[in-house]
């Protein structure tokens, strides 16, 4: 794929062999529909200030730009969820897994996580760069917890070979209603109906059950006095009861 992606709007593919974040160079380049690719990244982001690490050709780290008029009605946290959808749809497709989701951005299989997405504004420049990284195959080598990858569980892909699906079913997704793609998302979403715990710097825990997705991507948790809370953004712990 020197170019870009057949048929889709990923008109400019670049491959890295290393850099410090594909998300920091793809916000630099700020171009629409440029994807950056890299075999090694040496200050990988996560969410809230995390690093995302993983060894050399281990893992697909991938960065698309999107233009924000791509982002239905300006509802930015889309973008999570469709490119969440959509790696979720690549690894049925090319290795035969299709992991659920956890809101809003992990990527589960059982309860290990195998992939995360990174989306970020790029103030003033119109676009929006998500990112994702997707472990494919560690080989002897142990994700940080909770983390597993597609080799450990049974698949033998290599990560470049997921990248050709993975953006023409980011394509199909930018291309869907977007109340279709909030019922896709609901359906594949494993929080929903569970006891959760949501963390969040400088604010208090709040504690219920995950009970819908928004139409902006925002999480509600009932608590248990009934009171619904809207969720933008933190961490969320899956608990279970006992
Ligand atoms: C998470 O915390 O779960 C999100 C991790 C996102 C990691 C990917 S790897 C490719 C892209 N570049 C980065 O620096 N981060 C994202």
């Amino acid at each position: 794929m020197p170019g870009g992606s057949a048929n889709t709007r990923f008109a400019e593919v670049r491959h890295f062999d290393t850099v410090t974040s594909t998300n920091s160079v793809a916000a630099e380049l700020a171009r629409p529909g440029l994807v950056v690719v890299a075999d090694h990244q040496s200050a990988g982001q996560g969410r809230l200030g995390r690093t995302w690490e993983a060894p050399p050709g281990s893992s697909l780290l991938a960065s698309v730009v999107l233009d924000v008029s791509w982002v239905w009605d300006a509802r930015p946290q889309l973008a999570t969820l469709a490119l969440a959808l959509a790696a979720s749809d690549a690894c049925s497709a090319v290795a035969g897994i299709r992991p659920t989701l956890k809101w809003p951005n992990d990527l589960l299989v059982e309860d290990g996580k195998v992939g995360g997405i990174l989306a970020e504004a790029v103030p003033g420049a119109g676009v929006i760069v998500a990112g994702i990284g997707l472990n494919v195959r560690w080989g002897d080598a142990t994700p940080p917890p909770p983390g597993t990858s597609l080799d450990a569980l049974g698949a033998g892909v290599a990560p470049t070979a997921l990248l050709p699906a993975l953006l023409e079913l980011l394509e199909v997704r930018l291309d869907q209603d977007p109340d279709a793609l909030l019922d896709d998302y609901r359906a594949r979403c494993t929080t929903l109906g569970q006891a959760v715990r949501v963390e969040a710097a400088g604010r208090d825990d709040v504690e219920g059950t995950a009970v819908d997705v928004t139409p902006d991507g925002h999480l509600l948790v009932q608590d248990e006095t009934g009171e619904v809370h809207t969720v933008v953004a933190g961490d969320v712990v899956h608990v279970r009861p006992g």
